[in-house]
Parts: C-alpha cells; structure tokens; sequence
C-alpha cells in the first residue's frame, strides 16, 4: 500500500485544535489558552497520511465547507435531542409488537411525533413496513389522487422507479395511476442544459382546478439538475396554492433530509415522503420509510400503506428495528454531514482531474448526491468497481450493469453496504445511458471517499 508523506493529517490536527482554541478563547484565559497550545502542540504529532497528492490537496482546500457543514450538523443534532426529549424517548419504546402490533409500548407513537416535530410537519408515519422510497411516494400519492385528477411534475422528469407509478411505462393491469384515470403533465426544467431549476415563469400559469396534486422533486435523482433548495420550494408552493389553493403540494424529499436547516413541510408543503435507507435512517435503519405533513393526508397515505380503516395504529415491529428506527433518526444528522463532505471531496478531485461535476466544487449543498459527468461506459464502470474494492462489504464483487425493477436503463451499483441497496452508506450508480453520469452518494466519514477517491484515480489512469 502506498503511505503519501504530506500534509493532510497536519491540515486536520490544525482544524480540530483550531476549533479547540475557539472554545477556549470564548471561554478561558489567555495564560489558560497559552497553556493549551503548548499542550495541544504536544499532543498533536501526525504527519503521515495515505491520500493521494490530488486528494490530500482537496482535503486542505476543503476545511472551511467542512466547518461549515459541522455547524449544520450541530444545529440539526440540537432539533433531533429537543424532539426525543419532547416525546419522552425512552428504552421502554424499543421494545417493539408482534402480530397487529396494538401493544407496541407507544414505540410507534413517539417516534412519529419525534419526527413530525423536526420536520415540522402537523403529523408522521415513520414505518418499517414502507419497502423504500418509492413505495412510500406511491402510498402519499394514491392517499391524494382521485379518478378525473391530474398530477403536475413541477421540476421535470420525476426519478425513474416513478414512472411506472405514473404509468409512464410498465405492465398494464398493475393499477398505476393512469390506470385509476388520473391524468400526469411535467414542466421541463428551465435551461436543462444549464443545470437549471424550476421554470418559474411556466409554472405561474401551470396550475389547473382539476389539478389534484403537486410534485416537486428536492433532489436531483438521476438527472442533471440543479437540486431545490428549501427556498425554492417555499416559492414553487406559494405560486402554486395563489393558483389552486386545493393543490396538493407534495415533495420527493429523498437524499433531501437534515442538509439545510429547514425540510419542506417546515415551509408549508402539505406532504412529503423519503425512505430511511437513505438520509433519515443514519445508515443503521435496516428498511423503511416515512410520510409526513398535514395530519388527514398523511393518514390517507397510512390507509394505502395499511388499508382503509387500519390507518397508523397497526403493524407490528420487531424490537431490534424499534431502536434502530430511534438510533437511526438520532444519527442521522451526523451521518449526513459525512455524505456532505464527501460529495465535496469527489467534486473538488474529480474536477481536478477534468471531469464534469454537478454540483460544482466548494458550492453550497442541498442533497448528498455527487454527479460526475465519465463520458463513456468504460469510465463509468471503472470507476464504480474502484468504488465497490474499497467497500466493506463484497470488496470482491465486480459491478455490471443490469436490469434492476422499476428501471428502463440498465444500471450499475458499487453498494457494498451491510444494508441492502443502502445510499446513505458509501456507494455510487449510473443508469447506463448517455453522458454515462455516476452519482455518488453516502459515506460514514469522509475519509473513507479520500481513500476510495485514490484507488479510482489510479483505476482511471490504467484504462
Ligand atoms: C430523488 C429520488 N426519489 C426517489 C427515489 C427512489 O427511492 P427508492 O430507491 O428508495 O425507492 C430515489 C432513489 O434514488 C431518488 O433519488
């Protein structure tokens, strides 16, 4: 293994003693501070790192996002310890239900109202039984949509796994919503090319009566887009209520969690839905998702999950997944700052190199999704099985593209996570399809992408 002898190490110890002497000088005197830098320079002693030149150069030029994103962490931390203490979070809630599930211990009911709390939201169902995001997605939208309605894709082209829910493609007789007779219309992306957002001009007069529901996607999926910031989406959902105050806002809030200070449903969007593999479950949630808004669509949403009648007071739990539905939300603040500072580390090396990055380097993030622009299959297969050598789950697996359910294209996934299909930990994928875009995603802590950043560099110069 190569050891690079240079300067990250150095750059990191200087951050954190920094950050030390910050707290000191608020809180100390001068010859206590004296004191602590002569201590700290004792202690701090590092000097040899196993990044490559290019990565260890981003590290270094990174520091100041990286605070930035720790102040982000802390604030989001600060909501989630306020809402468990509201809810009384105790070890009495992890104990989960069987069968029904009517004697969950209130595990269910404090999670719900922990969640609805830090998303600001009027009520939410936060539940193993949602098989991912989509599923929760298609629960909130069959909740608001009825025959002789239309829905309206506000940000262009929903996520893919989304098109046969709308009934854009796949098999006739599944029940998609075209089938029920709602009809689906999309406003294109202003200046697509340009990596632009919401067409605010179209969008004014977009709005119709029979327009039951609303869809903004916060994320960028699998498109080149810029991702909605909740500023945005605050703007899109005024425009649209002045129209058709009956409008059902609803936003795809998946990869969007704990990444600004604010979600959706904090500004006022009606409804919105995620899955707790990715951002919300802090890496550990083994499945699930989660619904919230207004308290009558998120029952109408718990009542697709469930059926009508059962709503959220049903379906049993298993202990083991009770905690970690409580661990997970805790962590995950955290954890979404790692991801944070990894998708800058792989903007800031992958551009170094060339490439196309989107977001560009050293901007501000809405999600934790890195899209980097490889150009042709070879580059972007290789660069997914560099990503899947350093995971540590199946290092020994080589990713091909594939056919995967509920995609047209063929994909390709470097996931060596201990979650199935997980995208909060590290991972990366690509739909199979011109420009041959990887989006990369996740990450415990960002060293793990400066090392794994290395082996795809290395990886790239021998094709
Ligand atoms: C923006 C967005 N929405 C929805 C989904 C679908 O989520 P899931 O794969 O959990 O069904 C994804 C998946 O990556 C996504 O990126």
């Amino acid at each position: 293994m190569t050891i690079w002898l240079n300067h990250t190490m150095k750059t990191v110890y200087w951050y954190n003693e920094l950050a030390a002497e910050r707290i000191y000088a608020t809180r100390c005197s001068l010859p206590s501070l004296i004191a602590h830098r002569k201590s700290a320079n004792r202690r701090y002693s590092c000097a040899a790192t196993l990044f490559c030149p290019q990565v260890d150069r981003a590290v270094n030029v990174l520091q100041p996002e990286y605070l930035s994103v720790d102040l982000t962490v802390a604030s989001n931390m600060d909501k989630v310890l306020k809402a468990f203490k509201n809810a009384r979070v105790g070890s009495h809630h992890f104990s989960g239900s069987t069968g029904y599930g009517h004697t969950d211990a209130g595990g269910r009911e404090a999670l719900d109202a922990a969640f609805a709390e830090i998303v600001g939201a009027e009520s939410a169902i936060v539940r193993s039984q949602f098989f991912s995001g989509t599923h929760a997605i298609a629960c909130a939208l069959y909740g608001v949509l009825r025959p002789g309605g239309e829905l309206l894709a506000v940000a262009g082209k929903p996520y893919d796994t989304l098109e046969e829910v709308i009934g854009l493609r796949g098999t006739p007789g599944h029940g998609s919503l075209k089938e029920y007779g709602i009809s689906y219309r999309e406003l294109e992306c202003w200046q697509l090319a340009k990596c632009g957002g919401i067409d605010w001009d179209a969008l004014a007069c977009a709005v119709k009566p029979e327009t039951q529901c609303a869809l903004l996607q916060r994320s960028c999926g699998y498109s080149w887009r810029n991702t909605l910031t909740i500023d945005e989406i605050e703007r899109a959902q005024n425009i649209i209520k002045a129209q058709n105050p009956n409008c059902v806002v609803f936003v795809d809030n998946c990869y969007g969690e704990f990444v600004e200070l604010k979600e959706p449903t904090a500004v006022g969007v009606d409804l919105m839905a995620g899955s707790l593999i990715k951002n919300p479950g802090g890496t550990i949630v083994p499945c699930g998702g989660y619904v919230a808004g207004k308290e009558a669509l998120v029952k109408a949403a718990a009542a697709r999950l469930a059926a009508p009648g059962l709503g959220i007071e049903v379906g049993s739990t298993s202990g083991e997944v009770m905690r970690l539905l409580f661990q997970g939300l805790f962590l995950s603040p955290q954890m979404v700052g790692e991801a944070i500072k990894g998708s800058l580390l792989v903007a800031e090396v992958m551009a170094g190199e060339g490439f196309k990055v989107q977001p560009h380097p050293r901007i501000k993030r809405y999600d934790i999704i890195q899209a980097v622009e490889m150009g042709t299959p070879e580059l972007l297969v290789a660069f997914c099985r560099a990503v899947q050598k350093r995971c540590p789950v199946g290092s020994y697996i080589k990713p091909t593209a594939g056919a995967t359910a509920g995609y047209g294209s063929k994909v390709i996934f470097a996931d060596g996570t201990f979650i199935d299909g997980s995208t909060s930990e590290l991972s990366c994928d690509g739909p199979l399809r011109e420009p041959y875009v990887v989006f990369c995603q996740g990450g415990t802590h960002w060293t793990h992408w400066a090392l794994v950043l290395g082996d795809v560099l290395e990886a790239l110069k021998a094709l």
